[in-house]
């Protein structure tokens, strides 16, 4: 497959897009200027090069990531946008901690699930599980902006979240997928209290680098937890696990 790459103004992209949509990537930006990779050549402008790239159907799909242009986001339409209003509640999906949870719920979640978001923060993770065609989806933390944070941007996605302020001990109901994104030292504290209430699987991130990756695989294997995946970004970890015993 032949890719075109073409040197353009900030102003000459935004002109071609604005005029349809254009299967593109963007290579790289410099001051003013932004290099782009097209799978077409465009009408009367020379490319720099043009290269061959392999004919892989997937990583061509996610090769086209969103392209930011004044207040527009242009993107496929195959993503799934998902609106956060930025303020006082964590997770805005730039943290490698969120982006690992996401890759899991993505594995790990069936259709019509119910889950638990424990530290929901912002609700991206609840709102993520919800978008990707969970039933019930309940977000619990213990901050109030938080709390007001999840329920403003589930409104924002019109998606229908419960949210509330409250701790994994306060839970009396079971979920098929449990996602919580904490620390170590909470973990200590909770991991007793969230053991049983997940049926199929957990998904346990904010692990940072290997001591603590080790402490924390030691405290799932004395409560007779296994891992099921373990994924790493920039020396943070994310745990799944599979229920086996329900
Ligand atoms: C790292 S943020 C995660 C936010 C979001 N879920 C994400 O993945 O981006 C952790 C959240 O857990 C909340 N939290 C801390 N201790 C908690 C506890 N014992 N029970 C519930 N939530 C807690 C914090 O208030 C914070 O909003």
């Amino acid at each position: 497959m032949k890719r075109f790459v073409y040197t353009l103004s900030e102003d000459k992209l935004g002109e071609l897009l604005a005029e349809r949509p254009l299967p593109l990537e963007i290579l790289e930006r410099k001051d003013d200027s932004v290099v782009i990779g097209s799978y077409e050549p465009l009408e009367g402008i020379e490319p720099c090069r043009v290269e061959e790239v392999p004919e892989d159907w997937k990583s061509w799909r996610e090769s086209f990531g969103p392209v930011d242009v004044e207040d527009f986001v242009i993107m496929p339409p195959w993503k799934v946008p998902v609106f956060i209003n930025p303020g006082m509640a964590f997770g805005t999906g730039l943290h490698p901690t969120t982006r690992l949870c996401v890759k899991l719920i993505k594995e790990y979640l069936e259709e019509g699930d119910s889950v638990l978001d424990v530290g929901t923060g912002s609700g991206i993770l609840s709102i993520v599980a919800k978008k990707l065609g969970a039933s019930r989806v309940l977000g619990i933390d213990v901050s109030e902006d938080a709390v007001r944070s999840c329920k403003e941007n589930a409104g924002l996605n019109e998606v229908q979240i419960e949210c509330r302020l409250a701790r994994p001990s306060e839970i009396k109901d079971r979920f098929d997928l449990l996602v919580a994104n904490l620390e170590l030292p909470i973990f200590k504290e909770e991991l007793d209290n969230m053991r049983h209430i997940f049926r199929r699987c957990a998904i346990f991130s904010g692990i940072y680098r290997r001591e603590e990756l080790e402490e924390f695989l030691d405290m799932l294997g004395s409560r007779g937890l296994s891992p099921d995946r373990i994924l790493e970004e920039d020396d943070w970890f994310a745990i799944g696990i599979r229920n086996e015993r329900d």
